[in-house]
């Protein structure tokens, strides 16, 4: 593509930069925004300001390009065609529902910069009815300009994967004409998806933002469904992963986002689910997601579980007892450490007296901005030295790959296995007393 589309990407944060990085390396010409002074120095120099495979190679060639600039000013996205909202909306402080500041404050940004002809277009995850809101914003502030929403479904680690190669794409726009170039305007941007027959639908805001929130809810529904089994696995000598393996034949259930163990963690799927529950309580709709209060619930039971075992495991007190944890990262290929469940039950395993030592590939200083007090080591061999017991609870490639040898330093001969990842039969062929969640 000689020249693509002048594109704005407002906030550079996971979704933000990624978003930004992408559409340059598709041929538009991008600049990216964001308030953060640091986060911009970092981009401008071919940096990812998160671990993320692929993105610092995709920043430096694009960079290279003149086809991609970050800054903090926003007047200097007045010559861009169409601009990318991709701010956060993270929980609100005491209570469940999303915190719209950053979008509103992005909105109201943009107007002054907005031409005729140009389009806004939502990323962030929002509730349902917020692009109508913000739609009428535009129209007061910047009458010939527009609105759609585009929701993003990208998975951390697979950032650039997804947004180059998305699974589909949803446009939420407008009725009548405005919709019409709304639709175009996307196609233009997104036509390398589309050339590759990437599902395209086109729908009207509500069902867009909706998209979004229910495909989080689905999956975090599956995930709970599993650990919910893996409790009755836990009380009647079943094996949850087995399970798993054979209804997950049944192409309708599909064996996908049925791994029991830890839970689900991360920026999206916790507060996204609360969100909606939240979103639905202001509708009247309590009682049609009430379901994602016991998802949510029996999600951090498994964190209770896992404190549990721990403490079974060694006797029944945790107090002085020395544990070594493997993986801090709410998911493997990750340096995030949002509502992550290792990071969670490393916490309140040192809480109840035990003295943890842990560590994790890519992750140890983002979980040291948040909990500090827990002892950090590099290499698995100076976490485990010494260790009464050792708790896998990321399951990192290197992780899953451990064998006996690798742990021989530990005083103990006990592993957990918080993501039913290890080899049971290899532990315990080893003398090791294995145990894991939802299998005997
Ligand atoms: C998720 C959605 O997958 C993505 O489409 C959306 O855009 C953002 O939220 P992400 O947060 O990157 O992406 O992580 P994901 O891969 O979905 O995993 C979420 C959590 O669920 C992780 O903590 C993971 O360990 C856990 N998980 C996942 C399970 O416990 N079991 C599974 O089978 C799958």
């Amino acid at each position: 593509m000689e020249f693509g589309v002048k594109i704005s990407v407002i906030g550079c944060g996971y979704l933000g930069a990624v978003h930004a990085a992408c559409m340059a390396e598709l041929g538009h010409e991008v600049i990216g925004v964001d308030v953060d002074q640091s986060k911009i120095d970092v981009l401008s120099d071919g940096r990812a300001p998160f671990f993320e495979p692929g993105l610092p190679e995709i920043l430096t060639s694009a960079i290279a390009t003149g086809r991609l600039r970050f800054t903090t000013d926003m007047s200097e996205v007045a010559d861009a065609e169409v601009h990318f909202v991709a701010v956060g909306t993270p929980q609100t402080k005491g209570s469940y529902a999303a915190d719209l500041t950053y979008v509103d404050a992005a909105v109201d940004a943009l107007i002054p910069h907005l031409a005729p002809g140009t389009l806004v277009v939502g990323k962030s995850t929002v509730p349902v009815g917020t692009a109508a809101r913000l739609a009428e914003k535009v129209a007061a502030g910047a009458p010939q300009a527009s609105l759609a929403w585009n929701p993003e479904f990208l998975r951390e680690g697979f950032a650039v994967q997804d947004t180059l190669g998305p699974d589909r794409l949803v446009y939420g726009v407008p009725a009548g004409d405005a919709g019409e170039r709304a639709t175009a305007q996307l196609d233009e941007i997104y036509a390398v998806a589309l050339a590759a027959d990437t599902p395209r639908i086109v729908m009207d805001y509500a069902t867009a933002e909706l998209v979004k929130v229910s495909a989080n809810a689905f999956l975090a529904t599956k995930i709970s469904f599993i650990n919910a089994m893996a409790e009755v696995a836990e009380a009647t000598g079943a094996d949850v992963t087995m399970l798993a393996d054979a209804i997950g034949h049944d192409v309708r259930i599909g064996r996908r986002f049925l791994n029991s163990g830890l839970g689900f963690g991360g920026g999206c799927l916790p507060k996204d689910i609360r969100a909606f529950r939240a979103r639905g309580e202001e509708l009247g709709l309590g009682e049609s997601l009430a379901f994602l209060g016991e998802v949510d619930a029996i999600n951090l039971r498994r964190r209770d579980r896992m404190v549990e075992l721990t403490r079974e495991s060694l006797g029944g007190s945790l107090k002085g007892k020395k544990i070594a944890v493997l993986g801090l990262a709410f998911k493997p290929d990750s340096d995030d450490v949002r509502d992550s469940p290792s990071l969670d039950v490393a916490a309140r395993l040192l809480a109840e007296g035990a003295l943890v030592t842990v560590t994790d590939p890519e992750a140890i200083e983002t979980a040291k901005r948040v909990h500090p007090e827990l002892a950090y080591e590099s290499t698995v061999s100076d976490t485990v030295a010494d260790a009464d017991a050792v708790l896998v609870l990321t399951e990192w490639k290197q992780y899953r790959a451990l064998t006996p040898e690798d742990l021989a330093g530990a005083a103990g001969t006990i592993i957990l296995d918080g993501r039913n990842c290890l080899d049971r039969d290899l532990w315990r062929g080893a003398g090791w007393t294995y145990a894991s969640l939802g299998r005997p």
